[in-house]
């Protein structure tokens, strides 16, 4: 946009307006680039004529939270302007922006001889943002507060469930060792594998409730976890009604975190089952190697994700029409794939079904 028609200049009689457009200078700027640093010394006013612009605050060393973010037609450091205090956070350029910077010295002098309508659209405008940014605030610590919460639950499930579970992977160690005919032998470990995973469930949803969900990549055939995952859901998917195919080249290695990478099928594939229904329905998966890429899709002719909820469909706790749905699900699969560098997005329509796309790197 060009700097005449952004808002703040518009704040202004004629004359000031002029005389803002003339000294300020533009100034374009690269992706990630910093404009400037939590605690510095404000100077300038930046109007964001094209691009994006996020402030950050520094949590510890290596790690920054997004409070707030400006487009084209917003301006920010008139806070500093204003009170001369230092930045409150850091302000970096996300994929590239132009700015108007007006200096500090300049702009007091203006706004000392301004008239009282200009000064109270500039008020208006801090008030409305700063209400914005509360609200923000108060919406990200009630999140961090379930996460919390979430995280307290499942230690207490964890030690809940050890001792059950100890029980029934004794209890089918010693049925298979009594009874060796080959059927008996592997009911006992699909028990037993199914009790182990249960355990690991548990422990991934805490680590997803800590934010360290540390990866143990290694090579595997990824033909081999898809055929593991259908022999863990056959009684499962059959039991739905649900018809699964799968189609993945045998030669597929890919170095991952397998049993993360289980998860997020899992995940996708229950969701998927859950909104059947109990009706009769089809899951398609296939897998294929696309240059340095493996790109998984699972497709479903389900009834496609409520549009109430796909702007924000990978976010925590969000769910719809199900009685005990956490919303967690779909997180989770998020920052699995995120963890891997990979990416995971959707596309639904209602009454036809829906696809996931995954890709990872080989
Ligand atoms: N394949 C799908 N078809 C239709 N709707 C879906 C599908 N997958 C997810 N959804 C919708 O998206 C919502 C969010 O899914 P998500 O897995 O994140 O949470 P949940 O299933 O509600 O709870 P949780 O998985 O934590 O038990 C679901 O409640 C459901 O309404
Ligand atoms: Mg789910």
């Amino acid at each position: 946009m060009d700097i005449q028609a952004h808002q703040f200049i518009a704040f202004f009689e004629a004359e000031q307006a002029q005389q803002l457009c003339e000294i300020a200078t533009l100034v374009e700027f690269s992706d990630r680039a910093i404009i400037f640093e939590e605690g510095e010394i404000p100077d300038f006013l930046y109007l964001v004529l094209n691009g994006q612009v996020l402030f950050r605050k520094r949590i510890t060393d290596q790690h920054y939270q997004v409070v707030a973010r400006a487009i084209p037609d917003d301006f920010f450091g008139e806070f500093g302007i204003l009170d001369g205090q230092p930045r409150s956070a850091q302000a970096l350029v996300c994929e590239g922006a132009t700015l108007a910077k007006i200096p500090r010295r300049v702009l007091v002098e203006i706004l000392n001889n301004t008239r009282s309508s200009a000064i109270l659209k500039l008020f208006r405008y801090v008030i409305q943002r700063l209400r914005v940014t509360t609200e923000d605030y108060v919406r990200q610590i009630a999140h961090k507060d379930k996460m919390v919460l979430v995280g307290e639950m499942v230690n207490t499930i964890i030690h809940d469930l050890k001792s059950p579970l100890s029980g029934i992977q004794l209890a089918s160690g010693m049925v298979k060792e009594m009874h060796i005919d080959e059927e008996t032998v592997e009911w006992c470990d699909l028990i037993q594998i199914q009790a182990h995973r249960m355990t690991a469930m548990a422990e991934e949803l805490l680590e997803f409730a800590r934010g360290s969900a540390a990866l143990e990549k290694r090579p595997i055939v990824l033909a081999d976890l898809f055929r593991r995952f259908e022999k863990l859901n056959r009684i499962y998917l059959s039991q739905e009604n649900i018809a699964l195919k799968i189609d993945c080249p045998d030669d597929l290695v890919i170095n991952a975190d397998e049993n993360k990478l289980m998860r997020v099928i899992q995940n996708l594939v229950v969701n998927a089952v859950e909104a059947f229904n109990s009706h009769e329905g089809r899951i398609e998966i296939t897998a294929l190697q696309q240059g340095d890429r493996v790109k998984i899709r699972l497709q479903d002719n389900g009834p496609g994700i409520p549009c109430e909820i796909r702007e924000t469909f990978f976010e925590s706790f969000v769910t719809h029409g199900k009685k005990s749905g956490t919303g967690l699900g779909t997180a989770i699969a998020k920052s699995v794939i995120d963890a891997h560098r990979g990416e995971i997005y959707f596309e639904t329509a209602d009454g036809v079904g829906t696809t996931f796309f995954i890709s990872l790197p080989l």
